[in-house]
């Protein structure tokens, strides 16, 4: 190991707990591949989520649904490999925990192997108790995720905001007690009312991360190619952008089409 890498400090789940025990917020972004994930990391994000929203941005599925296992370990390795500094979680995707406990299990324990990430992330409450309580038996911590979970889209039928019923505002509050129960190092909260992510946050003594949960919880996530204005296709209230990089990138591209198209690319010095 280089110095310069074994000087930096990874983070771990015991370090989330304790910045949320000294009220530091904490920062968790997307990624997917090794070229970014080595920017983002650099950057000093803490958490970096190898989210399976990979469905979506990377492959062009219009849901979560049908990104693979294996797909999602290639993804994971790739962040793995980039990431020096980040705890990597990477989301259990859909159809490889739900059917069994062991089916989890075993789902988790390839990701933990095959990718060499830290953690992972699967969704829902206590539908999903007897799998959590498997995954972490094998010592794999694992984040959970409620409200708008979108591996449910086709059960909730729309992209709306989540909870805002006393009924499952009642039932996540459960779930989310739950989990921590169970031993879930962290939850994410998924587009839910602020007061509700609000009382959760305070509720519970591990760390709540939300994406579109407002500001009084304990950290924040967001799908890089959302926050780098990657995407000008999803507008959702929650999502701010720090970059516009479909303009900056459209724009290198036609300069390069360009300079091509008029005999400037490649010039004398750019030749050998
Ligand atoms: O897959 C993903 O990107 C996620 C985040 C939206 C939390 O689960």
């Amino acid at each position: 190991m280089s110095a310069a890498k074994s000087e930096i400090k990874r983070v771990t789940t015991h370090i989330l707990q304790e910045m949320k025990e000294r009220g530091e917020k904490i920062s968790m972004l997307t990624s997917y591949d090794f070229s970014m994930a080595k920017i983002i990391d650099a950057a000093g994000v803490d958490v970096l989520l190898v989210g399976d929203s990979a469905s979506n941005v990377m492959a062009g599925h219009e849901t979560t649904l049908p990104i693979t296992l294996d797909q999602m370990i290639y993804h994971a390795t790739g962040v793995v490999r980039a990431a020096n500094r980040a705890l990597i979680v990477v989301d259990i995707p859909f159809g490889s925990y739900q059917g069994s406990s062991s089916e989890a299990l075993r789902s988790a324990i390839r990701i933990m192997k095959e990718s060499g990430a830290h953690a992972v992330k699967m969704e829902g409450g206590i539908e999903i108790r007897e799998s959590v309580i498997r995954v972490l038996s094998a010592g794999v911590p694992v984040m959970g995720h409620l409200g708008l979970t979108p591996q449910s889209i086709y059960k909730f039928g729309t992209y709306t905001v989540r909870a805002r019923e006393e009924d499952e505002a009642k039932k996540l509050m459960e779930d989310a007690k739950l989990l921590e129960e169970l031993g879930c190092f962290s939850v994410v909260l998924e587009k839910i009312p602020s007061q509700l992510a609000k009382k959760v946050a305070e509720n519970l003594k591990i760390p709540v991360i939300g994406i579109g949960a407002g500001s009084h919880v304990d950290g924040q996530v967001l799908v890089m190619h959302d926050m780098l204005g990657i995407n000008k296709d999803f507008n959702p209230r929650f999502l701010r952008r720090y970059a516009d990089l479909h303009g900056t990138i459209t724009h290198a591209v036609k300069n390069y089409i360009d300079d091509i198209k008029k005999a400037r690319f490649p010039n004398e010095h750019e030749s050998y």
